[in-house]
């Protein structure tokens, strides 16, 4: 690919599959991923750790800013971009129930929503990349090399996650359960979720998750090969 930096966007409803899809991606083509949805929920849990309500409805926007500001630190990995949290990686607290229960409210804060779209530009410009989100193809990367809309049906994305939570097969009442949650995720999340129009729509009910990869890099490979012919 150029020399110039090439940004990949995964963008799609929770649960989609996006993080696994982009890091894979991201393997296969030699470039870095970074989830965004990570940095919202680093700020989220920035904001928990200064202490008070565990209730984002009571935050300010300056005061998660403040402690995102003042606790988190994007560290470039070998694979990925990822945040620490006062200088420590911290992936189970940011997967854990306080962080997931209050990171929509702190995503829907436009201070944040700023604050978060720099550090992805800023990842961006030092390496070639595959980032995953709501709004990575719309907002933040409006010109990205390749843009992918994640889609699954609500059922068959809750009988994924919990199969990777669970480590089992789950029951169909326990999928039911799960399906009413993530629609009501998706609904908190609509506003700042966005297909972009030339975005490529990936519909994975149907397939695995190597042929959703497949299809992305074969994409990507298509796009540089048009480019390098281009000049
Ligand atoms: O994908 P996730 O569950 O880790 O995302 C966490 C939250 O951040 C979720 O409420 C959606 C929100 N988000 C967003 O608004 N924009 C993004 N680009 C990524 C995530």
């Amino acid at each position: 690919m150029s020399a110039k930096p090439v940004v990949i966007a995964i963008d799609g409803p929770s649960a989609s599959g996006k993080s696994s899809t982009a890091q894979w991606v991201a393997e296969r083509l030699g470039f870095k991923h970074a989830d965004s949805g990570a940095i919202y929920r680093a700020a989220t849990a920035a904001r928990l750790r200064a202490g008070g309500a565990k209730d984002a409805a009571k935050w300010t926007e300056a005061e998660v800013l403040d402690a995102a500001k003042k606790r988190v630190r994007i560290v470039a990995g070998e694979r990925s971009f990822t945040p620490e949290i006062d200088g420590k990686p911290a992936e189970d607290e940011l997967r854990g129930a306080d962080v997931t229960s209050c990171v929509s409210a702190v995503a829907r804060m436009e201070g944040v929503r700023q604050w978060v779209n720099e550090q992805m530009r800023s990842v961006a410009a030092r390496a070639s990349i595959v980032v995953d989100g709501r709004d990575m193809g719309t907002a933040v990367f409006p010109d990205a090399a390749v843009k992918i809309w994640l889609v699954a049906d609500p059922w068959e994305r809750a009988r994924r996650r919990l199969v990777q939570t669970l480590k089992r097969a789950p029951t169909d009442e326990e999928i039911a359960e799960e399906t009413d949650r993530l629609v009501h995720r998706d609904a908190k999340d609509a506003k700042q979720s966005a297909q972009a129009p030339d975005a490529v729509l990936l519909d994975t009910t149907y397939l695995t998750q190597e042929e959703q990869v497949d299809r992305i890099v074969a994409l990507a490979r298509t796009v540089a090969t048009r480019d390098a012919a281009s000049g």
